[in-house]
């Protein structure tokens, strides 16, 4: 039996003056992981939350804090992220040129290490890091924004990122324009992890939506 793909909200499309019921809402209607997206308007060119957002957010859930940075440099910031209550700590790989000692930050925090990887990044660039990670997210789409097309090239990627895992304990991640109709693309191509932010919000149905990502794929 293949494992059952996690399903996680990117609270990007969350109603942002109600983030906290927000949250609740998402975790009462199936989501596997909460997804939060952080931007810095250099990275990437939007901004959105801080650590001190993620502590506020943390009584309102047990489930998993799947944190995003999109930020740059990232280094100063993984401390304030650990303590807010991030679970998992994923950064970019073109963030900076020391994707190694982030990496090896986040695992002496005590918390799961990814990395993500930009469209036009090949995946070769984490393969000296394989040792370090806990989870590797491929991007599909340019990071910055919710509601955009997913990009079908990285079906490709996710295949390749998958044989460099290979049996490593290694959760591979999809995000950017996850719906019932690219889902099984992206979990055919052995993604164990989906990001859905638009689709799972859109229309307030959270459950239904959810259960319509994962019977996608079933
Ligand atoms: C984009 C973010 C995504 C985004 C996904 O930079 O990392 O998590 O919120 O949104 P959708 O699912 O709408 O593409
Ligand atoms: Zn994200």
């Amino acid at each position: 039996m293949p494992k059952p793909v996690l399903v996680a909200p990117s609270i990007l499309s969350a109603d942002f003056a109600r983030l906290g019921e927000e949250i609740r809402a998402i975790d009462a209607a199936g989501a596997d992981w909460m997804h939060i997206d952080v931007m810095d308007g250099h990275f990437v060119p939007n901004i959105t939350i801080g650590p001190d957002v993620v502590k506020a957010l943390r009584p309102h859930t047990r489930k998993v804090f799947d944190v995003h940075l999109m930020i740059a440099p990232v280094d100063p910031y993984l401390e304030a992220f650990a303590k807010a209550g991030a679970d998992i700590i994923t950064v970019h790989a073109e963030a900076g040129p020391h994707l190694h000692r982030s990496l090896q930050t986040i695992r002496g925090l005590g918390k799961k290490a990814g990395v993500s990887l930009t469209p036009q990044t090949p995946e070769i660039a984490i393969e000296y890091a394989l040792d370090q990670l806990d989870l590797i997210l491929v991007m599909s789409v340019n990071p910055g924004f919710g509601g955009q097309a997913f990009i079908p090239a990285m079906v490709e990627k996710m295949r390749r990122v998958k044989a460099l895992i290979g049996k490593r304990p290694i959760q591979l991640e999809v995000d950017g324009g996850v719906t019932p109709g690219t889902a099984p693309l992206c979990t055919a191509a052995g993604v164990d992890v989906l990001v859905a932010g638009s689709a799972v919000f859109k229309g307030g149905q959270y459950a239904a939506n959810i259960a319509a990502i994962r019977a996608a794929c079933a």
